[in-house]
């Protein structure tokens, strides 16, 4: 196929399968899905890694259930975040900042009494509907040009606009880009996170890949996207929220002063970014997946009760991909009052709250949020459980 970032031609590094979209959560395990194929492309001309085959953002977006957890790494990462732009002098209290993808506003609401105004833009209807409520205001439409020239009508331009885990999220990042560009004012700055595929590819993180995550970036690529674009990446930050993120500062022109770090880091990514390095990610997430069946089954048949822990995105691609099902682990806890009572996509495992009594407590807890591996079990150890053991995945299955 061809890179959507420039249109050179790709090649295939992984395929997992077909699966129905991750967040695409049943009200009942009888309910038919549409499965669709997730297979990884490689762009050998500017290096960016993308799945093959997308999804309209209309079908993904409207009814999204992903709601951003309250959790003390992702406040941590917040506070960190307005630290740095404050410190590097991108926001002050005369800034308009404006997020994409801004979800409830847990990261609008961390810029409070720094900033002028904030405002928020997120197409999940019912979730900017929640967030405007609980006094973030939010723009419930897709961020495009149109979206863009309506703020800057009513409220001007934006001195930072804000991308945070949904550049990839699109078929094609242009019209976002497009839009971000005439939301900025001239010396406005955008900051888009990713979930950067050096960590991806890294520690074996293959559950990364799902439907949502159309695009995984690499500074690399986001040079190459950007500069189409009229823009250059002058910072770049590493975030450990998400399995490893990347936080790319951009400003108009492409020449202009650029910190000392892009260097180091785009040296750095060489390592990973080339076609060994991709086949090998593809042979650990079938390896991954051997053992990780292997001990579940296992344990299964000694008569051990698994619950999963995280009814994440990754979770739907690392169960699907390795075949779990609800055969062996019945339930998922998860915190989000919109996934509980749901069903996971395929392996229809049933979504129950935290500290639920009902179900019993299991021997195990797969945990399919990996990423808040610390945090959780402290969660689980101070609701009084201590017997409970953890299976983490990612990068390789261990007992804990
Ligand atoms: P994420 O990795 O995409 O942010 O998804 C994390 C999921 O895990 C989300 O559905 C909420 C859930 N979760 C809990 O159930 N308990 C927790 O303590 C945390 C941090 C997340």
């Amino acid at each position: 196929m061809t890179c959507r970032i420039c249109a050179a031609r790709t090649r295939e590094v992984l395929h997992l399968g077909s699966s129905p979209p991750a967040n695409w959560l049943k009200v009942a395990p009888e309910e038919e899905q549409e499965s669709y194929p997730l297979v990884l492309e490689w762009c050998a001309s500017c290096l960016n890694v993308q799945l093959r085959d997308t999804l309209p953002a209309e079908v993904l977006y409207r009814d999204y259930l992903y709601v951003t957890p309250q959790s003390a790494t992702l406040e941590a990462h917040y506070a960190a975040l307005v630290s740095y732009l404050v410190g590097a002098g991108l926001i002050d209290e005369r800034a308009f900042v404006v997020e994409v993808g801004s979800n409830i506003g847990h990261f609008l609401r961390h810029l409070a009494g720094t900033v002028r105004r904030s405002l928020g833009v997120d197409p999940a209807r019912q979730i900017a509907d929640q967030a405007t409520r609980s006094g973030i205001p939010t723009v419930p439409e897709f961020f495009n040009r149109q979206t863009a020239s309506l703020i800057v009508a009513e409220y001007g331009n934006a001195e930072l606009v804000v991308a945070r885990h949904c550049l990839a999220h699109n078929a094609s990042p242009h019209e976002m880009l497009a839009a971000a560009s005439t939301l900025m004012a001239e010396d406005g700055h955008l900051l888009i996170e990713n979930a950067y595929v050096i960590n991806t590819i890294e520690y074996g993180e293959f559950d990364q890949v799902y439907h949502e995550h159309m695009f995984y970036y690499s500074l690399s690529a986001m040079r190459a996207l950007l500069r189409l674009h009229g823009m250059r990446v002058v910072d770049v930050l590493r975030a450990p929220v998400h399995g490893g993120s990347i936080v790319f500062l951009a400003a108009r022109g492409l020449d202009g002063p650029v910190s000392h770090r892009v260097d180091e880091c785009l040296t750095a990514e060489s390592r990973y970014l080339n076609i060994e390095a991709l086949k090998q990610f593809a042979s650990g997430a079938q390896q991954t997946a051997r053992h990780l069946r292997a001990l579940v089954l296992a344990l299964h048949r000694q008569g051990r009760l698994i619950h999963a822990y995280g009814a994440t995105a990754k979770g739907a691609t690392l169960l699907n991909y390795t075949g779990i099902t609800r055969d062996v682990i019945p339930y998922c806890v998860d915190s989000t009052p919109l996934k509980q009572g749901r069903f996971l996509p395929m392996s229809n495992i049933e979504i129950i709250p935290e500290g639920s009594a009902e179900h019993g407590r299991p021997d195990f807890y797969l945990l399919t949020a990996w990423n808040y591996q610390e945090e959780i079990i402290a969660k689980v150890r101070a609701s009084g459980n201590t017997t409970s053991r953890f299976i983490v995945p990612i990068p390789v299955v261990r007992v804990l």
